[in-house]
């Protein structure tokens, strides 16, 4: 059977953070409750002129270079950091690149799990038209109220992924298990910019949501627990996915090994919750940071969106993964970054949003080579350096 899957894969994040031990300083609480209660290091910030389209962008054009471009037919773009209400974000990205336009843009919704869900119609996609390709791109900016519990699991980033068959990373296996239920524990109405979170709750349903996904993975033929050499979760922080795995080890009756997820972590908590890209912020993590070779090994991934959707599956790392890989660029972006302090960190997340009709010009100051220049006469203007 063809295989279809990741041919390569890549992720962006702006050169802002925030310390969490500068949160916690700030807010007299005990750093060890972010470090090591949930599991995070530092929040990614993105200035005023990068939005989910420049981290897209950005993301997106390490993966097309050097590759048959006009072989894209098909962009999907996940998020839930919209800019539009009518008009997909992908369309920018799609100028910005300078693809074909014999291409399709659509964007996809639901919670941190779109992503997942663009991938895996990217792999149907490509099954039916073997000689195109789909670039997938999940990009967020992770929010919440300030002085508010959530307030340390802010972030963002994004990651873009090149589908096709024969794929040289790694091959999406058809199995997959989901489970989808109406809950309100993480939601954002259209007049917030902030969402509105029911904390403990969640937690609680996206480990509900792993027995279910997992159970109906195992009717449809999935691997056992056993079998998979690593597993990356859906990372709102580091120790959810901690508690996720200890929760699978239990329900298959078998060791809760740390060694399995702890490569998928390290650089999530680098740059904090970013939604839909969360988990393959993790996938890049794993693969770029196993000590062992992964060659042929299958690996499990969950992911969860609140509201709630989740899907487990797995995927088989290919031949020679290890050429596909960005390491020394993904390592660069997280090293050469700019701590704010809590002050300024406050500054930038205060400044108002553009409010009806009113022209604004964004002072220049996203490291990348894309960014938000204005937005005049309700029209977002981008340019590329
Ligand atoms: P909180 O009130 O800070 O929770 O909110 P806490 O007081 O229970 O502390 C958290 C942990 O730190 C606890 O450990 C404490 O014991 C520990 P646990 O009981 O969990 O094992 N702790 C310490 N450890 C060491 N030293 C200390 C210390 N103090 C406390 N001194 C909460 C935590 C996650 C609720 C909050 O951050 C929140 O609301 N976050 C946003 C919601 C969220 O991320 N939910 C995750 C599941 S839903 C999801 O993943 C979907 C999502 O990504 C959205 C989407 O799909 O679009 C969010």
């Amino acid at each position: 059977m063809t295989q279809v899957g990741i041919d390569k894969i890549s992720f962006y994040v702006p050169e802002h953070y925030v310390a969490l031990s500068t949160l916690a300083e700030a807010q007299g609480i005990d750093p060890d409750k972010f470090s090591r209660g949930i599991g995070q290091n530092k929040i990614a910030m993105p200035t005023h002129d990068e939005d989910v389209v420049t981290l897209a962008a950005e993301a997106a054009a390490k993966v097309i270079a050097d590759e048959d471009v006009d072989a894209i037919d098909t962009i999907l773009f996940a998020t839930e950091t919209g800019i539009d209400q009518s008009k997909a974000a992908g369309v920018y990205v799609h100028e910005l690149l300078k693809l074909s336009r014999r291409c399709r843009v659509v964007e996809l919704k639901h919670a941190c799990y779109s992503g997942t869900a663009a991938l895996q119609l990217a792999c149907g996609h490509v099954t039916r038209k073997p000689d195109r390709k789909v670039l997938v791109i999940a990009s967020d900016i992770s929010r919440y109220d300030l002085d508010s519990p959530a307030e340390a699991t802010q972030g963002c980033g994004a990651v873009a992924m090149l589908v096709s068959i024969d794929p040289k990373l790694l091959a999406i296996e058809p199995a997959s298990g989901c489970h989808s239920e109406d809950i309100m524990d993480f939601w954002r109405p259209n007049y917030r910019k902030t969402p509105l979170v029911d904390g403990k709750f969640s937690t609680i349903k996206y480990l509900g949501a792993l027995s279910g996904a997992w159970e109906d993975y195992q009717e449809n033929g999935g691997r056992g627990f056993n079998e998979l050499a690593q597993f990356c979760y859906h990372l709102p922080f580091t120790r959810m996915g901690a508690k996720a795995h200890r929760q699978l080890s239990s329900i298959n009756k078998a060791q809760n090994d740390p060694s399995v997820i702890e490569p998928g972590m390290i650089y999530n908590r680098e740059v904090g919750n970013c939604y839909a890209a969360s988990l393959y912020v993790s996938l890049i993590s794993m693969l770029e940071n196993a000590d062992h070779d992964l060659t042929g090994l299958p690996v499990g991934l969950f992911s969860y969106g609140s509201g709630a959707v989740a899907e487990f599956f797995a995927a088989t790392v290919q031949n020679r993964y290890r050429e596909r890989l960005m390491k020394v660029h993904h390592q660069g972006l997280l090293k050469n970054r700019t701590a704010l302090t809590f002050d300024q960190y406050r500054d930038m997340w205060n400044v108002p949003d553009p409010q009806d009709g009113v022209a604004c010009i964004m002072p220049n100051a996203a490291r990348g080579r894309y960014r938000l220049t204005r937005i005049d006469e309700h029209k977002r203007h981008y340019e590329a350096a």
